[in-house]
């Protein structure tokens, strides 16, 4: 078979694991397998490279994706569509593997239901995909930050202030509340939780006059009522929230309530980069192989998912479409450790 691989939307560390777990499996098969250059934008300029092993043997430990990626979404017009369409058949492609999140595997689902062979796997540093436990990105945004905050901990505790550091996130609050248990942080705002000023207040302070420092963690997509909200949208139309300034915003109410000396850092896209963990090796790996078996089993229209330990094949329409937010008992382990 020729399979056509492909990786769309925002990168993250585990997508050149996953990219050579297909190409790894593909050989066990006789397969020809040519990576589609940035995401759906490759099958509409027909851009294509092979992949072979020699490609793909050294990309384990690397951040980022080989292939490039974009926001394309082919469904903002019929004619992109069949233009996809048709350029899957004039490449020879037998199936595609279209590695993403919600907005890369909402395509690959409407073509699917359009007869295109396709296979999903799930990637985003959000870890908002429904339909999985886990996806790869995850693990690595989360240690970046989880380094970040040990560094802003000690010079926090060196001048005596409150330090807030903005993770990303979008509108799911999972890398800020593993980063905020995880680094031990006083208090920690997530977009499913309304900002409520006089708890947070009295919860900094209470750590403040203990520790003579504190530590908050905010996600890019809580929503502060002073701020101005006219963020662009992309392709898919999600707000981009790079311009929301959440962090800066965050400290400078906290300095005006407080009268501490306050400073924010936002991680950015530093958290997105960088040689991914253990974990997003191991998951990138794994479903990049079971992509590839999936293919040959006849599951199109499915996406590699894990369940527990197992790594199986899920119906798309499970996956996307609905955001796996944090749920009330997340939120109540996230309370256990404001104290
Ligand atoms: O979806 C992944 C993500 O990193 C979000 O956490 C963030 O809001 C967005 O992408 C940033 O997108 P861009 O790279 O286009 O600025």
């Amino acid at each position: 078979m020729k399979i056509g691989i492909l990786t769309g939307g925002g990168d993250c560390s585990g997508l050149n694991p996953a990219i050579r777990g297909a190409v790894f499996r593909a050989l066990d098969y006789g397969d020809e397998c040519v990576g589609i250059v940035e995401g759906w934008q490759g099958l509409l300029s027909c851009e294509t490279e092979p992949l072979d092993l020699v490609r793909v043997d050294e990309i384990i430990d690397r951040g980022g994706t080989i292939l490039g990626t974009s926001r394309t979404n082919p469904f903002k017009d019929t004619t992109l569509v069949q233009q996809t369409i048709t350029n899957i058949a004039a490449l020879g492609l037998d199936a595609v593997i279209a590695i993403g999140g919600d907005d890369t595997l909402g395509v690959a689902t409407k073509l699917a239901a359009l007869g295109v062979k396709v296979v999903g796997v799930p990637k985003t540093m959000d870890n908002d995909l429904s339909g999985t436990d886990f996806t790869f990105g995850f693990d690595t945004a989360v240690n970046v930050a989880l380094d970040a905050s040990r560094r802003l901990k000690d010079t926090a505790l060196s001048h005596r202030r409150i330090i807030v550091l903005e993770v990303m996130g979008r509108h799911a609050g999972w890398v800020a509340l593993y980063t905020g248990i995880g680094s031990g942080a006083d208090y920690t705002l997530i977009p499913e939780v309304p900002v409520d000023w006089d708890v947070m207040v009295r919860q900094v302070m209470t750590a403040y006059k203990r520790k003579k420092y504190a530590f908050i963690v905010v996600s890019e997509g809580v929503e502060v009522t002073t701020q101005a909200s006219v963020e662009k949208l992309d392709d898919f139309g999600h707000m981009l929230l790079q311009n929301r300034g959440v962090g800066p915003e965050v400290a400078r109410i906290l300095e005006e309530k407080t009268g501490v000396s306050t400073r924010s850092a936002t991680i950015g896209h530093i958290q997105r980069g960088g040689s991914p963990t253990l974990f997003d090796r191991i998951l990138g790996s794994r479903v990049g192989v079971k992509a590839v078996e999936m293919v040959h089993d006849g599951d199109f229209g499915k996406m590699a998912a894990l369940r527990g330990t197992e790594v199986i094949a899920i119906p798309l329409t499970e996956a996307v479409g609905k955001l796996k937010t944090v749920p009330q008992e997340w939120v109540d382990l996230l309370k256990v450790f404001s104290k």
